[in-house]
């Protein structure tokens, strides 16, 4: 499976098997884990087997089944980026762990911090949590999504669109983002080769979902714009 064919295909699950994960599949995810926290500061760990972060006294925006095992991205509160940097990371452990045929959600509001599996320096911060197993229904369903002439736009003469930004944008579209809510620009400049990838608007956790976006339209359109990936 292609990192792209990644993209289409996964979708948030919330409901998973009651499952271990392999001893070999949690050698693979710890292999990305360690390859993603070389490249950004991160501090990003697998937690395995602890049902009680997604514990059923939670108010329940999305509704999680047997979601024992999940990522927990960690990092040291003054790295600079922190947040965006949660969600590009994040997301392609996301996008490596679909590859593997497991199943993901991010989840930032509805788990409990487990301090005694999680490993929380003083001076870091807990940015977000990725829910990961194999799903009851491993498909899921696509989310709505928005046009791209709402998220991009070319400064070329008539708004041109090159084909390559177009793919980006369309791989942008199929990202996670905190309760759908897409709120991001793409914007390619007039000299045809830069992107300025933006929030469009606040939201919760729209930084987050900004990192998000810019793995995927880097993965859509072959063109780089995180600079330390
Ligand atoms: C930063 C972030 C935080 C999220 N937090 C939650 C959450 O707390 N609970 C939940 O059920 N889903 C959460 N989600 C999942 C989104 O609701 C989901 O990605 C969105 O509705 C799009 O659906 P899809 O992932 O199936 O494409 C979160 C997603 C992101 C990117």
């Amino acid at each position: 499976m292609t990192l792209l064919e990644a993209i289409e295909q996964r979708h948030s699950i919330r409901a998973y098997q009651k499952r271990p994960l392999e001893a070999d599949v949690v050698a693979a995810l710890q292999a990305v884990i360690d390859d993603c926290n070389a490249a950004s500061g991160l501090r990003i760990q697998l937690i395995t087997d602890d049902p009680k972060a997604f514990g059923t006294s939670l108010l329940h925006y999305g509704k999680f089944r047997n979601a024992d095992h999940y990522i927990a991205i960690v990092g040291d509160k003054r790295l600079p980026g922190l947040d965006e940097l949660t969600g590009y990371y994040g997301e392609r452990i996301v996008l490596e762990a679909q590859r593997m045929g497991l199943n993901t959600c991010w989840v930032a509001l509805t788990y409990r911090t487990n301090r005694d599996r999680v490993d929380i320096r003083d001076d870091e911060k807990l940015t977000c949590v990725i829910s990961i197993g194999y799903g009851v229904n491993p498909e899921g369903a696509p989310h709505r999504i928005k046009r791209i002439d709402q998220v991009a736009k070319s400064l070329l003469p008539g708004g041109e669109m090159p084909d390559w930004f177009v793919a980006g944008v369309n791989a942008a579209l199929l990202a996670p983002t905190a309760i759908n809510q897409q709120k991001f620009r793409f914007t390619l400049q007039a000299d045809g080769r830069t992107v300025v990838a933006e929030e469009s608007a606040w939201g919760p956790y729209s930084t987050i979902d900004l990192g998000i976006v810019k793995l995927h339209f880097e993965i859509g359109s072959g063109v780089k714009l995180m600079h330390n990936s």
